[in-house]
């Protein structure tokens, strides 16, 4: 039964990018938040949206997560994800894998199996292996840029959809930080931190992983939204509070049960597309 507007938000990573790109970036955003929206609108389910717009997103070398993620300090990509249905709080992530194209589908695999939440490294691999996703050479997922563009930057991809039947689901996904140690886990595959729906919302987020991990910024985001703020205040309250506790930057997308989208940062730049009603298209930089 059809209760609900669907409603789908994506974030291209907030951060410092080159001016050059923003338009591009923006541009990408759009095409994953109207690949979303399309699924929302056969009545499917927000977690089956989220998933693809998220694929789309790695799929894009501009965007720092799957093709195009960004190099540890040994010059390798090393990716986290996290998918969240926020109904029935099932969860799945993966964290530090190198040789799968799109680590999102790898996570929804590990919510859909059910045992665990988080797989990381070479047990990951194995568990693709056994669930059927393909493996790449970890070259493959390295563009020229990747390795220039996010010098001391952040980038994140993430998306939040409510689906017509008022489910609610998040994902998130990241090459995390340029010249990361190897085996650094980030704030995007730990629920809570960069990833987190319940029946009140989602929240995915962005930004400087250390920082976001310490204010458990997206169940704090949803607690403070819980207490009565509309999704916007909202935002800019947990990305203010992420700056005063930690002085870290970043940002973060949100929808709450009832449809009404947030976002906020404290960067230059976090490019976002949201996609509501009949197909109305709203972008910002
Ligand atoms: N927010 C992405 C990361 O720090 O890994």
């Amino acid at each position: 039964m059809r209760t609900h507007h669907p409603v789908i938000i994506v974030h291209g990573g907030a951060g410092h990018p080159p001016e050059e790109t923003l338009s591009k970036r923006l541009k990408g955003c759009e095409q994953a938040a109207l690949i979303g929206w399309e699924i929302l609108q056969k009545g499917k389910s927000a977690l089956e949206a989220v998933e693809m717009a998220v694929i789309e997103l790695e799929d894009n070398p501009l965007f720092n997560a799957g093709t195009g993620s960004t190099l540890n300090v040994h010059g390798q990509v090393e990716m986290d994800a996290a998918i969240m249905d926020g109904r029935t709080l099932k969860a799945g992530a993966v964290a530090t894998v190198s040789r799968i194209r799109n680590p999102i589908h790898l996570a929804r695999k590990v919510l859909e199996d059910g045992r665990h939440v988080l797989l990381g490294g070479e047990g990951a691999h194995r568990f693709a292996r056994q669930s059927g996703v393909p493996e790449y050479p970890p070259e493959s997922l390295i563009v020229e840029d990747a390795r220039r563009r996010w010098e001391k930057q952040h980038g994140t991809v993430g998306c939040v959809a409510l689906d017509q039947a008022g489910g609610i689901a998040v994902g998130t996904s990241t090459g995390g930080l340029f010249d990361k140690l190897p085996g650094r886990i980030g704030d995007s595959p730990l629920l809570g931190c960069g990833t987190y729906a319940d029946d009140s919302g989602g929240v995915s987020c962005t930004g400087n992983g250390e920082a976001i991990i310490r204010v458990v910024m997206a169940k704090t985001t949803l607690d403070f939204m819980r207490a009565g703020s509309h999704p916007m205040d909202t935002a800019k309250k947990a990305v203010a509070l992420l700056e005063e506790k930690t002085g870290g930057k970043g940002g973060l997308i949100i929808i709450d049960k009832n449809g009404k989208v947030g976002y906020a940062r404290s960067t230059s730049e976090m490019p976002i597309c949201v996609v509501s009603g009949p197909g109305k298209i709203f972008t910002d930089r």
